[in-house]
Parts: C-alpha cells; structure tokens; sequence
C-alpha cells in the first residue's frame, strides 16, 4: 500500500489516475485489502479496476466478490470477471461497473466492434447462471463448506497450506520438481491437479494448487484427501 501511495503520489500530474488489482490472487488464494485500495483512490481521485476472475462466486457472504466482502459497493469504477471458474463454464467473462464506462466500452472494446465475440449460447448460460445464484445461497455455501473441510484435512495430516478466503487452497511444497512428480503420482491416483513452480510463484515456492468447487462431493473430496496422504507420504513430504 506504501508503494501503490507513492505511484498515486508520482501520477497527481496526470488527468486521470486508475488502480488495477486482482481480487483474489491466483496462486495464494489471498484477498487484495480492497478498502484500503478504494480509501487510497479516493485519497488520490483514481479510479480502481478489479479482476473478480477468482472472487465472483466465491468471495463475500453470497459469493457477490470483494465489493461485498468489504461493503463497497459503489467505490469500486470496474469489475471484470471470468465465466470460466467459479461460474463452471469453460469460456468467457464479463465487465461490469459505472454506467457511462459500460456505455464507453460498448464503443470502444474489442469483442464488441472488431473481432468475433462470445457466441449467444455462452451469454445465455451466463447470464442463467447469474440468475440461479440470485435465487439461492446453496452453491456458494456449500462451495464454502467443500474449501473449509478441504482445509481442516489436509492440515490435520499434516500438510501446509497457506490460509485462503477463496477457492484456491495452494498446498506448499516448496521444491519445482517435487511439486511436478508429486501432480503425476496424484494423476495416477486419478486426481488432476497441478504444480507450479517459478515463473508462475517465486522461486522456492513451489505448490500444488487446488480449487474446490460447489459440483465436488464429499466423496469426491475424500478421495483426493487420501491420494494426497498416500503420495506425500511416498514422496516424504509426509512423515
Ligand atoms: C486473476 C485472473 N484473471 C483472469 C484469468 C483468465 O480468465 P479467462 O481464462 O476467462 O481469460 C485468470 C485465469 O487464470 C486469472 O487468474
């Protein structure tokens, strides 16, 4: 936030000003501290941008992302999101916010004027979509629910991860090539899941990142649980 102060204090020249953040960062799982972001834009007259790719459907108590999350709604300029995570389609995204930049980007953006854009049935399933989470909590909670037994398991045995308030649980490994031998040992247990190692987090913080969902049972759940504990314990990552 120093440093955000001090870029916002460099640009006071310039006729306008805009922050741009992830709600929630991809590989930790962590929440950008919205409220001090949106105090700053309004500090400094920028206007703030967030990508709700993974915090549309997750984050806040309905799942409405980090406006509900820290109540500001109305202090945030644009949200943009994915179609293609929490929402379960495979394509897609959406931009939202005040009216007269929606009325701009009608105009101006790509997808509407110059290239080919989403295909009716993709529109039509998301926008179905925003209409069912409207009408009831169930998904989001029990999306909620998968994410904290998830947790509470895979601590209990042992693992370290890091703390979340999304989807994403990044299980720590901390070593490149661990984290790839151990997603192909959990592929053989019939689990996908994937390792990342540097470039995509710093180096020597390799993981394997998980994203729990609403569709996953408790079935389910409990059988990526144990192949984790059968492969960290033959990978020794697990005493
Ligand atoms: C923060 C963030 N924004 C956007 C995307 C991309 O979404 P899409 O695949 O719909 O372009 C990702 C995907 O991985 C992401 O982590």
């Amino acid at each position: 936030m120093a440093e955000l102060e001090k870029c916002l204090q460099e640009a006071q020249a310039q006729r306008f000003r805009i922050i741009v953040t992830d709600g929630v960062f991809s590989m930790d799982g962590n929440v950008a501290p919205m409220d001090r972001i949106c105090d700053l834009a309004e500090k400094y007259d920028a206007l703030v941008m967030v990508d709700e790719s993974h915090s549309a459907g997750v984050v806040g108590p309905r799942g409405r992302g980090v406006a509900e999350l820290f109540g500001l709604y109305g202090r945030i300029d644009i949200h943009t999101g994915t179609l293609g995570k929490s929402f379960g389609g495979a394509v897609g995204g959406f931009t939202t916010g005040r009216q007269e930049i929606i009325d701009m980007l009608r105009q101006r953006s790509r997808p509407y004027l110059f290239s080919n854009s989403l295909p009716p049935m993709i529109c039509a399933a998301g926008i179905e979509l925003f209409k069912i989470l409207d009408e009831s909590d169930e998904l989001h909670d029990r999306q909620q629910e998968n994410v904290a037994y998830f947790r509470e398991k895979m601590l209990a045995a042992g693992f370290d991860i890091k703390p979340t308030q999304s989807a994403i649980c990044a299980v720590m490994l901390y070593d490149a090539p661990l984290s790839q031998r151990f997603a192909a040992e959990m592929a053989k247990e019939g689990i996908f899941v994937t390792g990342f190692y540097y470039p995509v987090v710093p180096k020597g913080q390799a993981r394997i990142r998980v994203q729990l969902s609403a569709a996953h049972s408790r079935e389910q759940l409990d059988k990526a649980i144990a192949a984790f504990i059968k492969v960290g314990k033959s990978l020794g990552v697990l005493k």
